[in-house]
């Protein structure tokens, strides 16, 4: 078959933050989609950069006494280092504050100009008189003109939801100066892309996008589609407009222009060729992964750009979900807007490539990393399933055999069914359908795991450690490991690579699937990966929080408006009245075999209308401050309208109160001994 030629991109994050576990799902999925074409021999490129421009870098470089450019700089650095260390392996990471951008934006700005797809007006705008800077909604705070609360921002309001132009605003401030801004008019460039929906409606339909996106978009296609706001005014950080001096480009005009100068800057040092892969007769494929929030830049500006500049389209845009978070969005009081550098100081990454793996499909549904569930696949399936394999049959080989693998299998079915797979999983890892490449790969462990069991190695070696019986067996063991590395390597890099040290072979590509290891000599077995411990992930989510305590104060302009405190929003009285707190008491407390921090407990809650008692098991996490026993008879008070949660070891039904630090510092909230089991608290 003939190698593809592919160019691979992820979206480019601003260079004005960490990098986030929510990246890190774009790079991971991105990557794993590259290291698989690569390991099957197509020429696939994978290329990505900073976003550099932009207010808000412009606005957090003067907060931090730098230049942007300073700033920039130091956070390409460590952005590279972070997606370095989660083995994310870019063939290039550029900026989009580089020349090769500002030419290509410059060129195709001026081609869309000939062709007339720039119009040109003036716009009234809110301006902030004392920093003398037009002020994108984000920036303006003021009262509702609906609800009235105070503290709202520029385009909708939080409390009551109503949408409205920054300027209905009551009292309406900049939230960069504090003035009150005035309205300004100015002249703004604008492409033209309503000429374009014919165009648009034929792309967005040819198989170029995943059909919920396409849906999406064909709802804005065929009514609401508008000019685009391509221009800002000085002072701005980005690339001045060619002969309208004063006036730059939007950040996000020149941002996808980033990926073109990014593969340029490539080329420039290696025998790749711009034109191959960008002219409208490229034979190359190209694909873009990017989040949900930014499919309309991705599928309708930038195609309708490309296709005027006298470029290529895409071949496909992948858009996926968000990540969340035991649930919910990710929050930094919560402690889980984990940044990619605080979960390296604590885990493995390639525990997040895998977990993340397992559970991504090709959709647009949000993700979530449950911590718990993050544990427990890692520890089941890659330790329990994968390395266990290795384990269990490599010390026989080095003992009786001198590290000598056998000539020939004990059970060459296994080994053939495991190699049979490798159409079915090829295809799902191609098809973004890694959830159910995982799924496949984990079956054929648990039948090379079952094969293992009923042969029982460890038995035959006491008795005639160097029979070739024994030989035969390891020999099919290390085989099917062999398999399943190779089946993951797209997702475990650095795991593959020890596995290749320990087998002693080269580093493996897609077609070892089709060979057998046999009379070969393997080194010494060495652990693959060590277990995620749940007091290491704990650490992880403690540190978060540190973090944002220590940063409150100095976040970047963007989030200036968010409450110093930390706290969650504000609830309404009528949210926190329907919290039903109910006065408890313990009827029993007992340990839960394998957990660390939990207590079980059966809590008695007075009776029902009919007279019937009414009880509820509670799993608590109070064991490192409360001997069970010394609760049983004890009052407390629990949130008796929590609906129930399914926990690992049985469903909580409730929570009960309790502060305090941690540790042996934790004390239950004990109502007063007159009350009684089921009296409300109020
Ligand atoms: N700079 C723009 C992209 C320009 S592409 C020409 C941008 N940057 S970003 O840093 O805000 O986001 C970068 C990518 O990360 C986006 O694709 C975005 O969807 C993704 N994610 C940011 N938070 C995310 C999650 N919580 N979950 C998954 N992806 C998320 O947008
Ligand atoms: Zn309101």
């Amino acid at each position: 078959m003939k190698a593809r030629k592919i160019l691979v991109t992820m979206a480019l994050p601003y260079a004005n933050g960490a990098i986030h576990l929510g990246h890190l799902m774009e790079a991971i999925q991105t990557d794993i989609w590259v290291r698989l074409q690569k390991m099957r021999g197509n020429d696939c490129v994978y290329v990505c950069a900073d976003d550099a421009h932009g207010t808000a870098i412009m606005l957090s470089a003067e907060k931090q006494g730098i230049s942007p450019e300073q700033l920039i700089d130091g956070v390409k650095r460590a952005h590279q280092q972070d997606y370095a260390e989660f083995l994310i392996g870019f063939d290039n990471f550029h900026s989009t504050h580089s020349e090769e951008n500002r030419e290509l934006s410059e060129s195709i700005y001026l081609a869309l100009d000939k062709n007339g797809h720039i119009a040109r007006r003036a716009i009234s705008q809110l301006f902030d008189p004392e920093k003398e800077l037009f002020l994108a909604d984000r920036y303006i705070t003021g009262t509702c003109p609906k609800c009235k609360t105070p503290g709202q921002y520029g385009d909708n309001c939080e409390a009551c939801g109503s949408t409205y132009s920054p300027s209905d605003l009551i009292d309406p401030r900049s939230s960069i100066s504090g003035a009150t801004p005035i309205e300004k008019e100015s002249e703004h460039f604008f492409f033209d892309l309503p000429q374009f929906r014919t165009m648009l409606q034929q792309w967005t339909r040819s198989g170029t996008l995943q059909d919920a996106v396409a849906n999406k978009l064909s709802e804005w296609l065929d009514d609401d589609l508008q000019q685009w706001d391509i221009s800002r005014d000085a002072p701005y950080f980005g690339f001045e407009i060619p002969g309208a001096p004063g006036k730059y480009f939007y950040v996000w005009l020149d941002a996808p222009i980033g990926y073109m100068a990014s593969f340029k800057n490539l080329c420039a040092r290696t025998d790749y060729k711009f034109e191959d892969y960008w002219s409208p007769e490229s034979d190359a494929e190209l694909y873009h992964f990017i989040g949900k929030d930014i499919i309309n830049f991705h599928t309708l500006f930038w195609p309708a750009m490309l296709t005027s500049a006298g470029y290529r389209t895409p071949t496909a845009v992948y858009a996926h979900g968000f990540l969340t978070v035991d649930g919910t969005k990710m929050s930094k009081s919560r402690g889980t807007f984990v940044n990619a550098r605080t979960y390296l100081d604590h885990l493995h990454p390639e525990y997040l490539r895998y977990y993340l793996a397992a559970k991504l499909g090709p959709g647009i549904d949000d993700l979530d990393l449950n911590l718990e569930d993050f544990a427990l696949r890692v520890n089941s399936d890659l330790v329990g399933k994968v390395v266990n394999i290795a384990s269990r049959c490599a010390g026989f080989i080095t003992k009786g055999f001198s590290g000598r693998l056998a000539n020939k299998l004990d059970d060459a079915n296994l080994i053939a069914s495991m190699q049979s797979a490798q159409q079915e999983i090829g295809q799902y890892f191609e098809q973004r359908e890694y959830s159910k490449a995982i799924r496949n790969i984990m079956a054929l462990a648990d039948h090379a795991n079952q094969y293992i069991n009923d042969k029982q190695p460890w038995v035959i070696a006491k008795s005639a450690p160097d029979s070739p019986e024994l030989q035969r067996i390891c020999t099919t063991g290390l085989n099917a490991f062999r398999l399943l590395i190779c089946y993951l390597k797209p997702v475990l890099p650095a795991m593959a690579a020890k596995a290749e040290a320990f087998l002693n072979v080269e580093p493996l590509q897609w077609d070892a699937l089709n060979s057998q290891l046999l009379d070969h000599t393997i080194a010494q077995f060495t652990p693959l990966m060590t277990r995620v411990e749940m007091d290491k992930v704990q650490a992880m989510i403690d540190a978060t929080k540190q973090e944002f305590n220590q940063n409150s104060s100095a976040v970047s302009t963007t989030v200036a408006v968010e409450d110093a405190t930390g706290f969650e929003p504000e609830i309404e009285f009528d949210a926190f009245s329907r919290v039903d707190l109910r006065v408890a008491k313990v009827l029993a407390a007992e340990h839960v075999e394998g957990a660390d921090k939990l207590l079980q407990l059966t809590l008695d809650l007075g009776s029902d209308k009919n007279g019937k008692p009414i009880q509820r098991t509670v799993f608590s996490g109070i064991k490192s401050a409360y001997d069970p026993a010394t609760l049983v008879g004890r009052l407390t008070v629990i949130v008796a309208n929590l609906k129930p949660r399914k926990m690992k070891f049985g469903m909580s039904e409730g929570m009960i109160l309790a502060a305090g630090p941690g540790g042996k510092e934790i004390w239950l909230l004990e109502p007063d001994a007159n009350t009684q089991p089921g009296m409300r608290i109020t």
